[in-house]
Formats: C-alpha cells, structure tokens, sequence
C-alpha cells in the first residue's frame, strides 16, 4: 500500500493499462460539476456541508427515483432510494446489516474481483456458481439453495452483476432474471443486484434490472455515478424496500455520520438539476462504443487462434478467454513487459482457475487500444511457442 500516493491507479510509463476498470478522466464533466460546486456552496453551503440526512439528500433521492423510474417499466419511489457513497460501501454495509457470522454469500464465477475483498472483510462463506455466456446459471443456484435448505446451512446473500457483467460483459437473459428472482423469493434469498454499468449500453438499453422483476423485498439495487460521472465523487444509492433502508439509515455508520457523501451528494443533485447528465452520458456512451469496437476489431486480427471472446453488448470489459494449457497470470510479466496490463482470471474466481483475463476498453483512444491488442497477441503467441 502506498501511503504517499493520491490516486488509486497510476499507470506506468510505456505500458497501456488495461487492467484499469476507469472512466476515461478526459471525459469527466469537470466543468458542468464545477458549476454544481458553486451551486451547492451557493447559500454558504447550509445543505452541502454540515452533516446530511442518513438516507441522503431528499431532492438528490427524488431526482433519482425520477430517472431510474423513466428507465424502467417498474416505478421507483422516493422512499425505496437511498444515498450510499458508492456501490463498494453499499456492499459492504449490506453484508455487514444483513448477514450474520458464518451465513454463506453466493457470487458470480468469475465475479469482480474487488468485491470479493470486499466480502472477504466479513465473517461469511463466499461460495461460487457457475455461469456461461447467458449469465448464472440459476438451475445450479436452485440447487445451491436445496442443499443448503437440506444441510441447515444458510445461504443469506447473492452478490450479482447480471448487466454488462464484470469481468465477462455478459448479460443475464431474460428468462434467468424471471426465474432468479423467483427461486430467490421463495427461498428467502436476498439479492444484491449490482447494476453499476446499467446507462452505459452501445446497442439496445439495458435489460430490465432485476430490481424492476422482483417481488419487494427481495432485490436490494446497487447503482453508482462512479461509472458515468466520476468516482471520485463516491455517490451512489441503493433501491431496497423502505424497511431494508431503514435498517441502513438507522444503522451506526449512518447514524454517526450522517449520509456518506453529504457534501458530493448536493454536488451531484445540482448536476442532474442543470439538466445536462443525459446528454453526457450520451457523449460516453458513444466515445466508449467507438472504443470497444477498436478493441474487438483489433484483437480478432491479432489474438492467436484458440484465444475467444464475445463483443459485450455494455460496460467496460472484454474478456478473452485463453487457448487450453494458458494461465493468465503467468503471462501478465510478459504482457506488461510488452507494453499492455490485464486483470488475469485468477483474481476473480475463488477456486484460482486462470484462464482468461479482462482488457477494459475505457480508458484509451484507439491508437493505443490497437497497440494493446497487438502487444497481447504477440505475447500469447510466444507463450504458445514454448
Ligand atoms: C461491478 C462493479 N461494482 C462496483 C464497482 C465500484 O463501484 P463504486 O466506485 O461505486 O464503489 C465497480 C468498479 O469497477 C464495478 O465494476
């Protein structure tokens, strides 16, 4: 850990780094939230500075019970919305209020990778289930559920990114999020839906969330700004019935703090007032549309045959997924000594099973996307030759 660095990636000289999950800095609205800065300290800061409503600005929660109501068939109320700091501190004050010591948390195989840091801070079972090209697999999580019914042990929790999946891109289908949300319902399974990459779609709008096809109570809605404005802010919310935010905002975090991101909450409920965030998040997703197809078009000319991957329909990754015999963290000297980072596979499966890697296409201009697809070929071809 770096005690004396300001930012949390750096990226090295010479060396494109696509392991780096970011929103690309140059399209920050940098001055659109300068103008809600000095809105927001307008009247002296009387809202934005001293200590916040547990459940976050009310004008920032009704605006955003608007937006994610116009989104959706389903309607969000003011009372199912509350601010978190992001979805990182979403999760891990979920899992610290709603699971008990020993609970089993179900994620993704792969999941991403930061998350299960995250649920490794608490005193709970993280077990994996598989997924394919279609998401979960819900059938395995149906008999996850069984067994543990059968064995006594309680499966409390499943972390979930069934849109513009990290790592994989994946999304679940439409049948799945029905059926999920129902296996989950009659199994008393909460559901934390981490929906961060939602608005940023290339093709069609995203799926409907499972948030919007669940009974109340069931799907607890991890939603983030950290995506399509900056994540330096820490402003996020989550979509719970009102009684599982009340156990939020009631909670001693909340309490003795009062809203997490008081001051960037006010920030961001003064951006969104200004009327200019649909328009911004039109210019990413364009900019990152364009940035993914360079990628893709890039590694099926220069990735070696055996190498496989599938165009994500959303969000910041590709994931390539390596000939038999490859292991995505043995390569990764290389790779960077090449030129170009990736998140191998390892980091984010529980059972170390290393073989793919994630390439975020967000962060790069295509000159340099292309360069990294073509210093990642070499690099597997050599390791191929061996
Ligand atoms: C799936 C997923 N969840 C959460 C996060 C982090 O979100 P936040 O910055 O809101 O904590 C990321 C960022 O990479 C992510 O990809």
């Amino acid at each position: 850990m770096a005690l004396t660095a300001s930012l949390q990636n750096v990226a090295r000289p010479g060396v494109i780094e696509l392991a780096f999950g970011e929103p690309d800095p140059a399209l920050f609205p940098a001055a659109g939230l300068a103008a809600a800065c000095r809105a927001a300290l307008a009247d002296g800061g009387r809202e934005a500075l001293p200590y916040g409503a547990s459940a976050g600005p009310a004008a920032l929660r009704r605006r955003l019970a608007e937006r994610l109501s116009g989104l959706e068939t389903r309607a969000t109320g003011q009372d199912e919305t509350l601010i978190s700091a992001g979805n990182s501190q979403a999760l891990d004050q979920i899992v610290a209020l709603f699971c008990r010591p020993g609970d089993v948390v179900l994620v993704e195989r792969p999941t991403y990778s930061l998350a299960l840091g995250i649920l490794g801070d608490h005193p709970v079972a993280v077990e994996a289930l598989a997924c394919d090209k279609d998401g979960l697999d819900v059938d395995a999580l149906e008999r996850r559920l069984v067994e543990a019914r059968a064995t006594g042990r309680t499966v409390r929790l499943l972390y979930t990114i069934p849109t513009f999946h990290n790592p994989t891109g994946t999304c679940l289908s439409a049948g799945r999020r029905r059926r999920l949300v129902e296996v989950a319902a009659a199994y008393g399974l909460l559901v934390v839906e981490d929906d961060v990459y939602r608005e940023l779609w290339y093709g069609a709008p995203a799926p409907p969330s499972l948030w919007s096809l669940a009974a109340p109570g069931t799907v607890l809605r991890l939603g983030s700004f950290a995506k399509t404005l900056a994540p330096g802010l820490r402003v996020g919310w989550v979509n719970a019935a009102p009684g599982q935010l009340e156990r939020i905002a009631t909670s001693g975090l909340n309490d003795s703090g009062g809203c997490p991101s008081q001051f960037a909450a006010v920030v961001v409920e003064r951006f969104l007032a200004a009327g200019h965030y649909d328009s911004h998040v039109a210019r990413l997703r364009t900019a990152y549309a364009a940035r993914r197809d360079v990628l893709a078009a890039a590694l099926a000319t220069r990735l070696p045959p055996g190498c496989e991957f599938v165009l994500p329909a959303g969000g910041f990754f590709v994931w390539v997924s390596l000939p038999a015999g490859l292991r995505a963290g043995e390569l990764l000297p290389a790779a960077e000594a090449a030129g170009v980072s990736f998140v191998p596979a390892a980091r984010s499966h529980l059972d170390g099973h290393d073989g793919g890697l994630r390439l975020a296409f967000t962060l790069y201009e295509a000159e340099q996307l292309a360069a990294a697809a073509a210093r990642l070929g070499e690099t597997i071809d050599a390791a191929l030759r061996t």
